[in-house]
């Protein structure tokens, strides 16, 4: 049960050990959990197709190891603190016991709807407990959750509905964040008038605003679980069948269903949970992601309650109904372990010292760090005024497809560094390769940031595009996982990311491919072609910043400007929209057609010289027009 590292002479034994027994290393964490039938073998692998299985012929389901595990010892143990929206509103709490229950309940209420082992169902949902039941009971039963996150709109959503080729939606009436509420249910309404495969549409009501039920398709959710059975046995699951997917951006226009599966998954999520937070029993832990992105997956859902944690989930935002919101809920948890955004430090950097000097911090333990990199002022502010010089950080680098945290500091037993994410956790082999593809084993040296064996929580597939996942992930340099990211490795083998160096844009903690936010804008009646880059933002690490060439000559520029977000709202959601839309002429294209970015994204960090060799340009004036459109 307890899987900690519990000091650094243990991780550096741990880890030789991970690299070379891997199968004795991993197979030891994994008889920690609950098997219907114990796996054939530890790992096989292939990174040419590629093929990745993990505990091969296990069986199991991964509910049994969250909950059913828990009852006897933690039947009466908090497993979530739900904090809503506005401190006024009542907060909940829910025990194992109680989860426990409700899963089973909607587990059969989703039989009842002939939801069967296999089928998609998607998950649309709040920051509330139901969303976790919701996943949970999809789990329970074999069915493969997909969460879009409640930021996305009706347009993006139908895009994952017909790509999963969902048969279920769980939804609720609306949301409330902060001072705005979004009609959730009028946005799947809207996505469904694309999409054939949904059957049923599940509503819960969170906000009471009496959403028009469509007959025959729509249920209220407490309606469907009132008359159903408090016991629901748990669907035997292959090791390898699929848990979940999870969409996530790349570098074309469409989103890619990353795919999870249940035993490597488990294992991974519970030991990385463990390690580095270093979670003792009877901790409080907190981490602000969404449900929605893969922190929530990996670290609101599965770890903690694989692990029997109390943690915490919280509906609204850091700064409403003022900018002490996230100390006040620590205070009043009296939470152990926060994890959050430098995005969200980075704001809250910003307000009135009082915020945070008015509540009681004094029982963190440990901070942490994911989505981005964090800049070395935001990384001090946080470590003197929230972890009061006192709090190890850690500073947690991973991604979608990994599926858990890979380098990170282990809650203060490794070294840290500020900026640097750290050294790889037991079972991840991190390289750095140069531009041929050879690795780079001297010090302080940049280089891509590859993967060289896997790991039980890596992905497995693309869903429904294997070709895909090979193409992104295993083609760039053969025999090696790449990431996307460009790192740099220290003396003492710590590792600092230094960014993206493919098509995506890191905005506030989430990714965007340039490409899908080009599509978006070009689908505005005004917009004729686009080009998108990213740019150094100082809140939200890096901002979107988007060249458009339109045609409207009597259409003024805050007209055009205003349509162009818009549609870039309704076809991915707000969280997409550019921070900075500039209207050009023409964009600047080598002789090949290709958009030299490169120029356009010095123009964006505001160097309006030294473009280096712009001798291939088709039209090298086009720079010039744009340069005096900033100025
Ligand atoms: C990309 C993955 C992992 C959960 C949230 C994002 C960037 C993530 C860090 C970090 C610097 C980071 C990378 C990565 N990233 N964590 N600690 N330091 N960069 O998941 O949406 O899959 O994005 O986020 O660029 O590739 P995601």
């Amino acid at each position: 049960m307890d899987l900690r590292i519990k000091s650094f002479e243990q991780y550096e034994h741990d880890y030789a050990k991970s690299i070379h027994q891997p199968d004795e290393f991993w197979a030891h964490i994994a008889d920690s959990f609950q098997w219907k039938k114990r796996w054939d073998s530890v790992v096989e692998w292939n990174f040419d197709e590629p093929k990745i299985e993990w505990f091969k012929g296990g069986k199991l389901n991964i509910t049994e190891n969250l909950l059913d595990r828990h009852l006897a010892s933690k039947g009466d143990q908090v497993a979530f603190h739900w904090e809503p929206n506005h401190p006024s509103e009542t907060s909940k709490s829910i025990t194992y016991g109680e989860l426990y229950t409700e899963v089973c309940k909607l587990s059969n209420g989703l039989k009842s709807l002939g939801v069967q082992k296999g089928d998609r169902v998607c998950i649309y949902m709040p920051m509330v407990i139901e969303s976790v039941v919701a996943i949970l009971a999809c789990a329970r039963i074999g069915a493969v959750h997909s969460i879009i996150f409640a930021g996305f709109s009706s347009n993006a959503l139908a895009d994952r509905i017909n790509d999963a080729q969902a048969k279920v939606v769980i939804t609720s009436d609306g949301l409330n964040r902060g001072d705005k509420s979004v009609d959730l249910k009028f946005m799947v309404d809207e996505a469904l008038e694309s999409c054939t495969s949904i059957e049923k549409v599940i509503v819960l009501d969170c906000i009471h605003s009496q959403s028009k039920m469509k007959d025959g398709r729509d249920i209220d959710y407490n309606s469907l679980i009132n008359e159903q059975s408090s016991d629901c046995p748990a669907e035997e699951m292959d090791a390898e069948d699929m848990l979940f997917i999870l969409y996530t951006s790349g570098s074309t226009g469409k989103p890619k269903g990353v795919v999870h599966t249940c035993g490597g998954y488990m294992v991974y999520t519970a030991y990385s949970f463990q390690n580095v937070f270093q979670y003792e029993q009877g901790d409080v832990f907190w981490c602000t992601a969404d449900i929605g992105w893969i922190t929530g997956h990996s670290y609101i859902v599965y770890g903690p309650l694989l692990s029997g944690a109390t943690s915490i989930i919280f509906e609204g935002i850091p700064t409403y109904p003022d900018a002490g919101r996230f100390w006040q809920t620590i205070d009043k948890y009296k939470v152990n372990q926060f994890y959050t955004a430098p995005t969200a430090i980075r704001s809250l950097m910003s307000f009135d010292h009082k915020f945070v000097t008015d509540q009681d911090l004094s029982s963190l333990k440990l901070i942490g760090s994911v989505g981005e990199p964090i800049n070395e002022e935001a990384w001090n502010w946080y470590y003197e005024n929230i972890g009061k010089s006192n709090c190890p950080i850690i500073d947690t680098w991973w991604q979608t497809e990994t599926g858990g945290v890979m380098l990170s500091g282990l809650g203060g037993l490794s070294p840290m560094k500020a900026t640097y994410a750290g050294l790889p956790l037991p079972g991840i082999c991190p390289v750095l390769l140069d531009a041929e593809g050879k690795e780079i084993h001297e010090a302080d040296t940049e280089g891509y940031l590859c993967v060289k064996f896997p790991w039980p929580s890596i992905l497995r597939t693309t869903y429904g595009d294997h070709e895909r996942c090979k193409f992104t992930y295993f083609s760039n340099y053969k025999g090696y996982y790449f990431t996307g990211d460009g790192a740099r490795r220290d003396e003492d083998g710590l590792y600092r990311i230094i960014g993206r160096v493919d098509d995506v844009i890191n905005v506030s903690g989430h990714r965007f491919g340039t490409a899908e936010i080009e599509d978006a804008i070009n689908k505005d009646q005004y917009a004729i072609e686009s080009a998108v880059v990213g740019y150094p933002h100082p809140i939200k690490g890096q901002g979107i910043y988007a060249y458009v060439v339109v045609n409207a000559e009597h259409t003024s520029d805050l007209d055009i400007t205003n349509s162009i977000a818009n549609s870039v709202s309704q076809h991915i959601g707000r969280i997409a929209k550019p921070d900075k839309i500039q209207v050009v002429k023409g964009l600047p294209k080598t002789r090949s057609g290709k958009i030299m970015r490169r120029i356009l994204r010095k123009i964006a960090e505001g160097e309006l010289s030294n473009f280096g060799d712009t001798s291939t340009l088709l039209d090298p004036t086009l720079i010039d027009e744009i340069i005096k459109g900033v100025k």
